[in-house]
């Protein structure tokens, strides 16, 4: 199951975690933040510790991890083994890459936004496979872009340059030579 500290205030925050072990649950993954927090930072991971420390089912932590030193620190905060990526891993998306490199021993490298661009086309292909009407995935692209463009400058430049295009097959075009100039 999954949860996050509540709707209003944190009061319940033990109480319902409590219920959902009891409710039957094999493990549980925490939000640290209410409702009506949104997605406000800071998430609070140390109410993430005090969940873990009242349930004796899994505790997996949640909440505002966008780099591998977030992720070491949600450990450390929440006492969790167990991290759930969010946005993080919409917005930097080798942010797991990087934290099993970490967690293998091994160097751990950014990515480029060539690899990226890779990934981008990979995703609307998948995308156009799945959707029948192609507004679904020149709409994604656009929002994903949109995430990106915080992380790489270069997500910006390709959200230019299809900004005000709806044709999923121009994009496609467009994609491919953004791909093309960035391995070469
Ligand atoms: C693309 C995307 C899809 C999500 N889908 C779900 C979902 O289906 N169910 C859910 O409980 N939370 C969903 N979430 C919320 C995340 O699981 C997570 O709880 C929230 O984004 C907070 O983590 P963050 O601060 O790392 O983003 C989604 C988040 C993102 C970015």
């Amino acid at each position: 199951a999954k949860m996050r500290l509540g709707y209003e205030d944190k009061s319940l925050a033990l109480e319902c975690a409590s219920a959902i072990e009891n409710g039957g649950a094999c493990a549980l993954t925490v939000h640290a933040r209410t409702k009506v927090e949104g997605y406000e930072p800071p998430a609070h991971w140390e109410w993430v510790r005090k969940i873990r420390d009242a349930v004796s089912i899994p505790v997996t932590a949640n909440g505002d991890v966008f780099s591998l030193q977030d992720y070491l620190d949600i450990k450390t905060v929440s006492g969790c083994d167990s991290v759930m990526l969010g946005r993080g891993a919409v917005i930097r998306p080798d942010l797991a890459r990087q934290i099993k490199q970490y967690e293998n021993g091994k160097t751990v490298k950014d990515t480029d936004f060539a690899e990226v661009s890779s990934w981008i086309v990979q995703f609307f292909d998948l995308c156009l496979a799945k959707e029948a009407n192609n507004k679904y995935p020149v709409a994604r692209l656009k929002q994903w872009l949109g995430m990106m463009k915080k992380e790489f400058e270069q997500a910006q430049v390709l959200f230019d340059r299809i900004r005000a295009i709806k044709e999923a097959d121009e994009v496609k075009q467009i994609l491919l030579s953004f791909e093309q100039e960035m391995h070469s």
